[in-house]
């Protein structure tokens, strides 16, 4: 059977970008919302871009429930309520996925800004409220929803960070099925506080140069 692969907050443009690309590269979707209604106008939205797709909308605890792994793509203010709902729900081998950058902005600040977190990241806060037996990497901070919403290959490369392996190699393989992606080990979880921090630094990038899909892109690796 067909894994599914379920994008929590899959309505905002984030998660709505990566179901399209993962959608076209042949994955099963499920786009998560609070609203299940909302969830499945965007899975419909999201079927007439691709064509013979499989993609179904649910409120977010059924489509954790029904999926082999989850893509957190909700802001930072509602990561933590969202994933102390969901703490029952999870099965065990489960692979989440966290996109979340803290930025100031989800409180009300700058877009330019992280914010301070506790336990050194969003992706750690993750970890913190994940049950036991599920799979953490944190990955695509920094590639953003206006390149996912296209269709020419995006320009960036993709820093996937991890203490779970297993995680950590499907978050590579979910980043390579999008054209022009390329995944780098980005090392443990704790430094996804420093690859969340350049999605503020991205932001502030598009902003002085007037353009929507500033990424990254690391030089002097072995790597095609
Ligand atoms: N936008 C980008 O370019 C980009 C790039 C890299 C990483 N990210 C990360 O991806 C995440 C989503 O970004 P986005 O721009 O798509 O955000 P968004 O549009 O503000 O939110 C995405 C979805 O999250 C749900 N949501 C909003 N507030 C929530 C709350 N308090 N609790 C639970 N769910 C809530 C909403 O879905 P429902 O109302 O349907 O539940 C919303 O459609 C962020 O953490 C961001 O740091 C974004």
């Amino acid at each position: 059977m067909a894994r599914t692969i379920t994008i929590l907050g899959g309505t905002g443009p984030e998660g709505t970008g990566l179901a399209y690309r993962l959608a076209k590269a042949g994955e099963c979707i499920l786009i998560g919302s609070r609203d299940a209604a909302r969830a499945q106008e965007t899975a419909k939205q999201l079927r007439e871009r691709v064509r013979g797709a499989q993609i179904e909308g649910k409120d977010n605890p059924s489509a954790v429930a029904a999926c082999d792994i989850a893509i957190l793509t909700v802001p930072f203010s509602g990561a933590a309520g969202l994933l102390k709902q969901l703490k029952s729900v999870w099965k065990p081998g489960t692979i989440v996925i966290d996109t979340t950058a803290p930025l100031a902005a989800t409180i009300g600040g700058a877009a330019t800004r992280v914010i301070g977190v506790w336990q050194g990241s969003a992706a750690e806060q993750t970890k913190e409220l994940l049950p036991a037996g599920v799979h953490l990497a944190a990955a695509f901070q920094n590639l953003g929803a206006e390149s996912l919403a296209g269709d020419e290959p995006v320009d960036c490369d993709v820093l996937v960070c991890g203490d779970d392996e297993k995680a950590k190699q499907v978050a590579f393989e979910l980043v390579g099925k999008i054209p022009g992606a390329r995944p780098l080990n980005g090392g443990k979880l704790e430094n996804a506080r420093i690859v969340e921090s350049l999605t503020a630094l991205l932001i502030g990038l598009n902003m002085r140069y007037k353009v929507h899909g500033a990424g990254i892109r690391f030089t002097g690796l072995p790597l095609k």
